[in-house]
């Protein structure tokens, strides 16, 4: 009797509407990926949804920032994130978002439930407000100098540089980092989730095989040491969903959020028959529920998500799977080091299987970070892919092709090794199972150097030469092929796109229930390569793609004095750069006949010399200034003058009277330097 396959629902977080997806986040949607891929080669019934996050304030200002909708910044992301997500192979059955009448609906209706069950309460609270921005501001919103150490530009909750904390009316001289303006304290009623009631219900469940061990001993502190009221609600202006009968309220992005998986899941439902809501969210299913998240978002769904679906009527995860962050070079990923690498950044130079392949060989069942280390990442696929995996094919195919006119051989005569990468097959599902890719995949690599082995000690190459030895040349080939075939099923969920081109040369489809039945008498298909190497100066050319300079905010802006003239309209920096600055000396300067303020000035510009009018009279005799050294723009058009021919524009000029700036001759500048 066959099994009956699992049902099984997988989610990976919902990635925020308001910015890029980057290399860290990769690290996620390609574990749950390859996970997915593995659960479906394996015949499981895998369903994978996922969604914009697309609520909050902080998309709310970036669609202000950038001068459209709040809706169509998120159309827009949406539509960017989609096609990285899809460049890097990660194959949703669906991709939706959070701002959907789906969400709207179950969010509505689990606030409702809680709201029956008495698991809402209400009270007002004090918070900090912009009064110019009309908002309140989240913590994170407010910046000041540290009540402990003073140090300036701080944010509103803890101190970078003393490690204090505190609330954001205790900073000193507090500023909305929105507006500037100095918050007021304000008076608003919110909405609270009572999660306390749920202190034993979760003292059970995160101790019943739903979270990493690491996981379960943090959040049992925490239970011990008591449990807080989670507050769901946000006032106006707020881009979300408004709370049911509370005009001016919306629900906090994180109530809503996680509700999304299961929008995004209703949504596919709707246009696939084989798959039910209620199957998979009634309370009591026997279907799997998954979710793949970071290590940073924990308590959102280990604490309030069961106990808010619980509350509801729901199902609770079969288990939230936590990985740690990724670094690169053993460091937070930085701008101005270009190692903040994003999505589109990395696809426009590299292979997006490359990185699949080095998250998944780094990667294991636990909490750990991973550090991206450019150099091993390069060596790594070179040496194992390249090197090793499809050094087997290209060593053996062209024999097959050229001598046996595609066919393998009819009898296997290495039952015993093939069975042996066959039997390892458990082993490596075992290990994707429970998230221990990097030992699936050195247990992969392993069979891989065998197969080297292999085709080294029988060296087709020489018997290829040799009289009379076609039926060994034949079974050599087949057997290594018979290897590769093995390996690739292995790697199929981390390498869907080389696993596509394997497929097309072994003339037949990958899966792990097959794999068991070797390929014999079998026509294959011509050899064509299936990965390139890695290119150091690609990963060179990415990062320098990467770079983006630090910007810091000046520390402290300087008074605003409306006696000075007010700045002229910004220019391109363009229009700037064609300004040519040059240090000319004056060889002569000499009174104009009929004008006060003027001078005649013979200047020399390193080739040649220059006539020009300069309204510094008032300032300098000529005595004074024959000699001294100044800037002119030097490629300003000649202008006729009462006088004569102006063949440029000293830069030795002040507001009129005696603040005049001239250079003193120096010894590093000569006339015709170019000054930058
Ligand atoms: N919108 C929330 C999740 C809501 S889920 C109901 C969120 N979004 S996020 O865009 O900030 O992060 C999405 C996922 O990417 C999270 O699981 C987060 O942990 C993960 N990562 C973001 N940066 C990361 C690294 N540098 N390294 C590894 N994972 C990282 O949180
Ligand atoms: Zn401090």
């Amino acid at each position: 009797m066959t099994k009956q396959p699992r049902k099984i629902l997988v989610t990976s977080a919902l990635p925020y509407a308001n910015g890029p997806i980057h290399l860290g986040h990769l690290l996620e949607y390609i574990q749950t990926d390859i996970w997915v891929r593995f659960q479906k080669q394996r015949g499981e019934t895998c369903t994978y949804v996922c969604a914009d996050d697309a609520h909050g304030t902080a998309i709310m200002l970036r669609a202000e920032k950038e001068g459209i909708t709040s809706e169509q910044l998120i159309d827009r992301v949406n539509a960017e994130h989609q096609a990285d997500f899809r460049d890097f192979l990660i194959e949703f059955d669906n991709y939706y978002s959070t701002h959907s009448e789906e969400n709207r609906e179950l969010s509505a209706y689990i606030y409702n439930q809680c709201l029956k069950n008495d698991r809402i309460s209400q009270r007002p609270i004090i918070q900090a407000y912009d009064p110019e921005k009309q908002l309140f501001l989240a913590d994170r919103f407010i910046k000041g100098t540290c009540p402990k150490c003073k140090t300036e530009d701080q944010y509103g909750d803890n101190c970078e540089a003393c490690g204090a904390t505190y609330t954001p009316m205790e900073l000193i001289n507090p500023r909305s980092a929105i507006s500037g303006a100095t918050p007021i304290e304000k008076e608003s009623t919110h909405f609270f989730f009572r999660l306390p009631e749920f202190q034993s219900f979760l003292k059970t469940w995160t101790r019943s095989g739903t979270l990493q061990p690491q996981i379960a001993n943090k959040l049992a502190e925490w239970l011990d040491a008591g449990l807080q009221e989670w507050d769901i609600s946000r006032d106006a202006p707020y881009f979300g969903f408004e709370i049911p009968d509370q005009p001016g309220k919306y629900f906090y992005v994180w109530l809503d959020a996680p509700i999304g998986y299961m929008a995004s899941f209703k949504n596919l439902c709707a246009r696939r028959d084989d798959l039910n809501f209620d199957d998979y969210w009634r309370q009591g299913s026997e279907t799997e529920l998954y979710h793949f998240i970071g290590k940073d978002i924990i308590n959102f769904h280990a604490l309030f998500w069961p106990s808010m679906l619980s509350c509801a009527g729901f199902r609770t995860p079969t288990a939230v799977y936590a990985h740690g962050f990724v670094t690169v070079d053993n460091k937070k990923m930085s701008k101005s080091r270009g190692t903040f690498i994003k999505a589109r950044t990395y696809l426009e130079h590299l292979d997006p299987e490359y990185l699949r392949y080095y998250f998944a060989a780094k990667l294991n069942g636990n909490v750990d970070d991973l550090d991206l280390n450019l150099q091993d990442f390069a060596q790594r696929v070179n040496s194992d892919l390249v090197g090793k995996v499809v050094n087997i094919a290209s060593r053996c195919a062209g024999f097959i092709t050229k001598r046996f006119d595609g066919m393998l051989a009819e009898q296997c005569d290495e039952e015993l090794l093939l069975q042996k990468f066959i039997a390892a097959g458990d082993d490596i599902a075992a290990q994707y199972e429970t998230r221990e890719f990097g030992r699936a995949i050195r247990m992969i690599m392993e069979l891989a150097d065998l197969a080297n082995q292999y085709v080294d000690e029988k060296a087709p190459w020489v018997i290829a030469k040799q009289e009379g030895k076609e039926a060994e040349l034949q079974a050599i080939c087949s057997n290594a092929l018979n290897m590769f075939r093995q390996l690739m099923t292995y790697l199929a969920p981390v390498l869907p796109a080389m696993t596509q081109k394997a497929e097309a040369f072994l003339n037949t489809k990958l899966n792990w229930e097959s794999r068991t039945h070797l390929l014999l008498n079998h026509k294959i298909d011509v050899f064509k390569p299936m990965m390139t190497r890695v290119d150091l100066d690609k990963i060179e050319a990415m990062k320098a793609a990467s770079i983006e300079p630090d910007i810091t905010p000046v520390k402290q802006a300087a008074p605003i004095d409306d006696s000075i003239e007010p700045i002229a309209p910004e220019i391109e920096y363009d229009d700037f750069a064609k300004i040519d600055l040059r240090i000319a000396r004056i060889v002569k300067a000499e009174s104009v006949k009929g004008a006060d303020k003027l001078l005649q000035l013979t200047l020399d510009i390193g080739n040649g010399s220059r006539n020009v009018f300069a309204g510094i009279k008032s300032a300098y005799t000529p005595e004074q200034l024959e000699g001294k050294l100044t800037v002119v723009v030097a490629n300003l058009k000649p202008r006729k003058m009462k006088f004569g021919l102006s063949e440029g524009m000293v830069l030795a000029a002040g507001p009129g009277g005696k603040e005049i700036w001239l250079l003193e001759p120096h010894q590093g500048a000569q006339p015709g330097m170019r000054v930058k």
